[in-house]
């Protein structure tokens, strides 16, 4: 590398880092050091444009499976330097990192400094082989440990942790994971709740975990003994092009019913309800994932109807029986911004597109003014007595997510 281009990789590392502070996504004087200080270039694969290894909102694509699956990758600086804060990462601190790729881990270094402790683990050997040669050659070989196994499991010699903090889409949070973390300790981990991920940080209070922030965020999936795949429903159109209904829970026993569906009349229901341009409603797909039986993801392929009315619909569906609907938006009728509705195919179609309405006509009345959602997690064997009677509760293979809108 010439100097020109060090010097240039510098200047821009100064630049994402002003830029991460304005945003509020770095708030502390610590990791804004450490992204002043981790050469974020040289952890991402030979070849990569500087401009995109220093851009903000890009994650650099490291490893795809055989299907073209992404599987790892190097994450996105802002969505790093906002975990690293909800986690509430400091001076001396022992830190576990899940999903390795050895930027992450080396802003962790430097934030933790000479006295505290990194470790880094990683089900693939191929990633943690990547991440402990760059560790290396950077100068973080011996101020981070990096570590090839199944994070489903304890690490080996390694807790208790004062932070964990979880860099790939989990469904559950695995008994490991609290066996490591000390009583006053933090996790952070992008949970995916009926299809829909947060990074959630916990805290401990008693027997459960209870979140002290939320981010909207998107990880790969877990692999190994964690995994849990959604189930994925495809519906041809009559051109042989296929919309896909993707569900994490509560998939319809008989998708037969669904046949033919996109060959039916489509219907629409609308709500009343409206929002301004550029305003976010990433709380409203929340609610539908904890209060709408049926909720789904939807990908429309190219070609389809759907997929050529892009911008006046949303990824997020229904089906009940035989019929399916989706979010969509129409210009409001009064005023700038859009008014939400639901879009529908089947013989049942309107009653799917109603009931989704109905349900963002709740989410309006209900939790859209308020203070945000909070997130409980409640291990097997905790006091489920204690959960709130309001609460939407998802069961997982090792305990219950709760989740809860205070009254607005
Ligand atoms: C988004 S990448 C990690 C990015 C990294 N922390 C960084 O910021 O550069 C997610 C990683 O999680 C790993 N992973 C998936 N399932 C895992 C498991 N069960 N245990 C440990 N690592 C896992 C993948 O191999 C992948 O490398």
């Amino acid at each position: 590398m010439t100097e020109a281009t060090v010097d240039h990789a510098a200047e821009l590392r100064s630049r994402l880092t002003g830029e991460l502070v304005a945003a509020g996504h770095i708030t502390s004087a610590l990791v804004e050091a450490a992204f002043r200080a981790v050469p974020r270039h040289e952890f991402v694969p030979a070849g990569t444009p500087l401009e995109v290894a220093y851009n903000a909102d890009e994650s650099v694509v490291t490893k795809k499976d055989e299907h073209g699956v992404l599987i790892s990758s190097v994450s996105a600086p802002f969505l790093q330097a906002l975990m690293i804060e909800q986690a509430g990462v400091g001076r001396g601190m022992s830190v576990l990192e899940i999903g390795s790729g050895g930027y992450n881990a080396a802003l962790l270094a430097e934030v933790v400094g000479p006295e505290g402790r990194v470790v880094s683990v990683d089900i693939d050997p191929e990633v943690t082989n990547r991440a402990d040669a760059a560790l290396k050659a950077t100068g973080y070989g011996s101020r981070v440990t990096v570590v090839s196994a199944d994070a489903e499991y304890p690490v080996p010699d390694g807790g208790p942790f004062d932070a964990i903090i979880v860099t790939v889409g989990a469904w559950d949070i695995p008994p490991a994971w609290l066996e490591q973390l000390t009583p006053t300790g933090r996790l952070v981990v992008p949970l995916r709740m009926n299809g829909i991920t947060r990074s959630v940080a916990f805290r401990r209070e008693a027997d459960h975990l209870v979140s002290t922030s939320a981010e909207v965020c998107g990880f790969v999936a877990m692999q190994g003994a964690g995994e849990h795949a959604e189930r994925i429903f495809r519906l041809p159109d009559a051109h042989g092009r296929h919309i896909d209904l993707r569900f994490d829970s509560g998939a319809p026993e008989n998708a037969s019913l669904l046949d033919g569906v996109l060959a039916t009349g489509r219907t629409e229901v609308w709500s009343g309800v409206t929002i301004k341009h550029r305003v976010s409603f990433a709380d409203l797909h929340l609610w539908f994932a904890c209060f709408l039986p049926g909720f789904c993801r939807v990908a429309a392929e190219e070609g389809t109807e759907l997929a050529g009315e892009s911008g006046t619909w949303f990824p997020y569906g229904i089906v009940r029986g035989d019929s399916f609907a989706y979010l969509a938006v129409r210009p409001a009728l009064e005023g700038a911004g859009a008014e939400f509705g639901a879009r529908a195919y089947g013989a049942h179609g309107e009653a799917a597109a109603a009931a989704m309405v109905e349900q963002i006509q709740a989410w309006d009345r209900q939790a859209r003014r308020g203070p945000e959602p909070t997130i409980a997690f409640w291990p097997v064997g905790s006091d489920h007595t204690q959960i709130p009677d309001d609460a939407a509760v998802l069961t997982k293979t090792h305990g219950l997510v709760t989740i809860s809108w205070p009254a607005s």
